[in-house]
């Protein structure tokens, strides 16, 4: 008999992602850095938050929308940019797909392997995500790429280092996937015959190159060209972050701010949102989860621009905490890859679904009529959870 594809948990759809991925695969969208205290303290403090429930006066119906960078969301959950992935021939397509079908918006990675057109006819609410790589021409040039595609936001992602090592391990990443690289992975890939014949069956294996890159009239580089022109490239000033905000003129999203000067920065420079975030603890390991910093950056710069979390989100649950610690928002990261993995489209649908209900089911069980209700007061806060990063003055 088969295996009914519906999963009840994000943790079912990573065991399911665990057993179908090549190792390599799996063990790129698990990273985290060094001793990976990070990436388990943005998922672990999440369960350190208790709910206090009511029992009566419930609302019988809920109100879970918002808006996120200009966007609708029918719930407060934005698909956060991941870059070059194999998990699926469909790749961005399908989450955007899924993401659309959910009513969410899309973030697409400038490392991704679709291209921007693509995902942006797929879903129409997508915001594109820029690195701060290459020359300020190169990066007029991606981003008006992406304007003319529809995409109705842009991600400036500032919050990613030089990665140093696992103690688990990194996986070897090929420079591309041809032939003769086909053959020597095969021995990792040979066991995982669902995951290699869904890829055949698309006529096109993972060949690791970033579309959205790609110079006029050129080749789009592949991932490690794309890493080499960024690690190139000299660091942005404040100064350069307010340039790019300008030339944008819309919707702009700084992601990865931990500290409250970074933040009230990041508010003098132009911005309109923020992402407390730390590349779901591929930055630099023992930085505090993002839900423990939250509180402080919302106070700090919550009422003047969104602030968004991502890191660590698998429930609904977590969801109505983050937005009752002044989170207008999260983004999802590995949860929706771990179903793309677990189910293709229906999976990213499967994981949303599971996160609307875990949402939905808070916000009933905590009394209240709108996502806009969740507070401080709903939650059961250790004393010491949280964390204020830099000088709040
Ligand atoms: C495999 C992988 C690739 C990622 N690539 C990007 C990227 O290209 N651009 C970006 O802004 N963030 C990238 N991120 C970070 C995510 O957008 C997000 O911040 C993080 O995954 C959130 O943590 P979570 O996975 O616990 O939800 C990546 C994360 C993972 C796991």
């Amino acid at each position: 008999m088969s295996r009914n594809p519906w999963f009840e948990t994000v943790a079912e759809a990573q065991r399911r992602a665990e057993k179908y991925l090549p190792g390599m695969v799996y063990g790129a969208l698990v990273a985290g850095s060094e001793r990976g205290r990070t990436i388990e303290d943005n998922i672990g403090a999440f369960g350190e938050l208790g709910f206090a429930p009511r029992v009566v006066g419930h609302h019988a119906a809920r109100d879970l929308s918002t808006t996120v960078l200009g966007m609708k969301a029918a719930f407060p959950v934005m698909i956060s940019p991941t870059g070059v992935q194999a998990v699926h021939p469909d790749g961005e397509v399908a989450i955007a797909r899924a993401a659309a079908n959910r009513g969410i918006p899309m973030g697409l990675s400038s490392y991704a392997s679709k291209p921007v057109e693509e995902v942006t006819a797929a879903n129409p609410d997508t915001a594109f995500q820029l690195y701060w790589s290459g020359s300020r021409d190169t990066m007029v040039q991606r981003m008006e790429r992406a304007r003319a595609a529809g995409s109705k936001a842009l991600i400036l992602t500032l919050d990613w280092s030089f990665s140093n090592g696992r103690d688990w391990g990194s996986p070897s990443i090929p420079e591309k996937v041809d032939l003769r690289t086909m053959v020597k992975l095969a021995p990792g890939v040979l066991p995982h015959p669902r995951w290699m014949w869904t890829f055949a069956r698309s006529g096109r294996i993972p060949d690791l190159t970033t579309p959205n890159l790609q110079p006029p009239g050129g080749q789009a580089p592949t991932f490690f060209g794309a890493y080499g022109e960024w690690m190139q490239t000299t660091p942005p000033t404040w100064e350069d972050v307010n340039w790019l905000a300008k030339e944008w003129n819309g919707p702009f999203l700084l992601k990865g701010v931990s500290r409250v000067d970074d933040a009230k920065r990041a508010v003098d420079s132009g911005v309109t949102a923020i992402s407390v975030s730390n590349h779901g603890g591929n930055n630099l390991d023992t930085t505090p989860a993002t839900i423990r910093i939250l509180p402080s950056v919302a106070a700090a710069v919550g009422d003047q621009i969104e602030v968004l979390l991502d890191g660590g989100v698998r429930r609904g649950g977590d969801v109505a905490k983050a937005l009752a610690l002044g989170a207008r928002a999260v983004l999802i990261g590995r949860a929706y890859l771990w179903g793309l993995a677990a189910n293709g489209q229906a999976g990213v649908e499967n994981v949303l679904d599971i996160l609307r209900g875990g949402l939905d089911s808070a916000v009933l069980g905590l009394g209240h009529a709108s996502v806009g209700e969740l507070n401080p007061d709903d939650l059961v806060i250790p004393d010491g959870f949280t964390r204020t990063l830099g000088s709040p003055a």
